[in-house]
């Protein structure tokens, strides 16, 4: 008899053991501890059992009993737990915020990672550079010495008791940089932040973002540089656009030019944003001079170089047709918004 109501117990956790989410719970204890359920039977059986043994067996079921609901009082636990987690469950890789609240990249980010991406196929790696730079790398090693005129085309912000820093005016420092650390053939193109002491209007910024290149190696002459500024030109402005090169003095290169693209809205026609002249200026570039090459630790009889400077403000300027320097800095919504 003990062993025919150890058995039922056994069957009873198996059965519990191996529940299956959607089997109801009640139907089991029912079937199991219901008045007319296996242990229910059971017990009946004890009535054709000698006095003494039923009282023995009597007090065996019982264990058992309260054993079986309190195996089935865990389940029941178990269950509801499940149930409650199942209620509260929580996807962590959904979006923090709704997608109208969340933030985007400015536009100057934009292009600067298109371009990014762009110098990137053609080779070149991408590198930062101090914004707080020295005198010497921003302006001597430029082949700009201390008393030389071209400082004057570029006013400053300096650093109080110390006269050797400025907030750099370029990007074109960390040419020098970049050839110290990394030796030639180099390719490198330098996007970052620039300050210049300028009294703004639609046109000028105090801060503004400068996109700096430098390719040096064996071979080097200007086509390499008229196919950099295509390929950029295209890749911004469309197929049609077309490029031109004009003598333009920069102290840093021999010879120096301007680059100029034909004018994305009147396509080259002439118009007010091109001033009538169907193109406009987007870069500054030339054959990097030898006494930079030097200053770069790089030996200018056996290599040359192209570097060019993009005005990063400028271009996206003039991709996102903005006619005011000022609102890229200005961080208000009404204008980030619209990109
Ligand atoms: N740094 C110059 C500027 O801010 C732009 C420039 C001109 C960069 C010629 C160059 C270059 O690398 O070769 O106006």
């Amino acid at each position: 008899m003990k062993s025919k109501f150890e058995e039922l117990k056994k069957t009873f956790e198996a059965t519990l053991a191996d529940l299956k989410d959607g089997v109801d719970l009640e139907e089991i204890k029912n079937k199991f501890l219901g008045r007319k359920g296996h242990l229910a039977l059971l017990m009946k059986e004890m009535a054709e059992l000698a006095d003494d043994e039923r009282k023995e067996i009597g007090k065996f079921a019982n264990v058992i009993k309260s054993g079986m609901e309190a195996g089935f009082a865990k389940a029941e636990a178990a269950r509801r737990v499940s149930q409650v987690f199942e209620g509260e469950w929580l996807d962590v890789t959904e979006p923090i915020f709704p997608a109208e609240g969340r933030g985007h990249l400015h536009p100057i980010t934009q292009i600067t990672e298109e371009l990014e991406d762009l110098f990137a196929s053609m080779g070149f790696m991408v590198l930062d550079g101090p914004e707080l730079e020295s005198d010497f790398y921003n302006f001597t090693a430029l082949n700009i010495p201390p008393t030389h005129p071209a400082r004057d085309m570029q006013d400053s912000f300096y650093i109080k008791g110390h006269p050797d820093q400025v907030m750099r005016t370029q990007t074109s420092p960390v040419q020098v940089r970049a050839m110290q650390k990394y030796g030639a053939p180099i390719r490198v193109i330098v996007p970052g932040r620039c300050f210049r002491n300028e009294a703004t209007d639609a046109r000028h910024e105090h801060t503004f973002y400068q996109l700096e290149g430098l390719m040096v190696d064996k071979d080097i002459n200007l086509g390499h540089m008229k196919g950099v500024l295509e390929e950029v030109a295209k890749h911004l402005f469309g197929p049609a656009a077309k490029t031109r090169l004009r003598p333009k003095f920069y102290p840093f290169v021999e010879p120096g030019m301007r680059g100029e693209v034909t004018c994305f809205l009147c396509q080259g026609q002439g118009c007010r944003v091109c001033k009538k002249t169907g193109w406009l200026e987007v870069l500054g570039a030339g054959l990097v001079h030898p006494t930079v090459l030097k200053e770069g630790g790089v030996d200018p009889e056996k290599y040359q170089g192209f570097a060019f400077g993009f005005g990063l403000s400028r271009l996206a300027m003039l991709k996102y047709a903005i006619d005011d320097a000022r609102l890229m800095q200005g961080g208000d919504e009404r204008f980030l918004k619209q990109f």
